[in-house]
């Protein structure tokens, strides 16, 4: 059944913006709970811009996002419910995860705890595990609160990485995962908002 009153979803993202793509396009069915309505970004050129173009969807660059009371008011304008972080690369300010609090969401390439904290990002995550040849890894989908990979779990998968040859190859077969599983976990988190309200 199609969903009328969709939870409005910010990205928050400061890379090439795969998992904002898999988002936008699961919320383009009629069934999803949520709609995409801003993309936000500290960097003005990163490649989820050419997303955020594709789709039509406002691209809001922040250059200093660490300031909460014009992060939260940005927000407010465009009456976001919850955020998705996919690849953002600043810590949020005190003050809009306090405004948010258990309404940001973010996904992570790995098994949390293991290969999470300070420096554990993108490639650098893939090529750690890569380095310790384990025949698996996995994503972890969580609320952040102030200490960025510290939040409630919410889902984990594991995937198999032992055919992999290389962190590239880690890479991509953790993406499709993470392509496949994100958009659901945000679907679900919203339709229970949703049946509360
Ligand atoms: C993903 O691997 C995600 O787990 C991590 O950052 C990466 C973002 O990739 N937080 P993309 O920009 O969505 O392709």
């Amino acid at each position: 059944m199609p969903h009328q009153h969709k939870v409005h979803v910010a990205i928050f993202a400061s890379g090439s913006g795969s998992n904002a793509k898999a988002l936008i396009e699961f919320s383009r069915k009629n069934e999803a709970a949520y709609e995409v309505i801003v993309i936000v970004s500290n960097k003005e050129l990163a490649g989820v811009r050419t997303v955020s173009e594709q789709y039509g969807i406002p691209f809001e660059y922040v250059a200093d996002s660490g300031n909460g009371p014009a992060m939260i008011s940005l927000l407010q304008k465009y009456g976001v419910d919850i955020i998705a972080l996919g690849g953002y690369m600043r810590l949020l300010p005190p003050e809009l995860v306090k405004a948010y609090s258990s309404k940001i969401i973010n996904i992570h390439p790995s098994l949390l705890p293991n290969y999470g904290g300070k420096g554990m990002y993108g490639m650098n995550v893939h090529m750690a595990v890569y380095k310790d040849k384990l025949p698996f890894t996995g994503i972890t989908i969580h609320f952040v609160d102030e200490e960025y990979d510290r939040g409630l779990s919410l889902v984990q998968a594991k995937v198999d990485i032992a055919d992999c040859t290389s962190p590239e190859a880690i890479s991509a077969k953790v993406k499709t995962i993470e392509h496949l599983i994100y958009p659901m976990v945000l679907h679900e988190m919203c339709k229970r908002i949703y049946s509360q309200t």
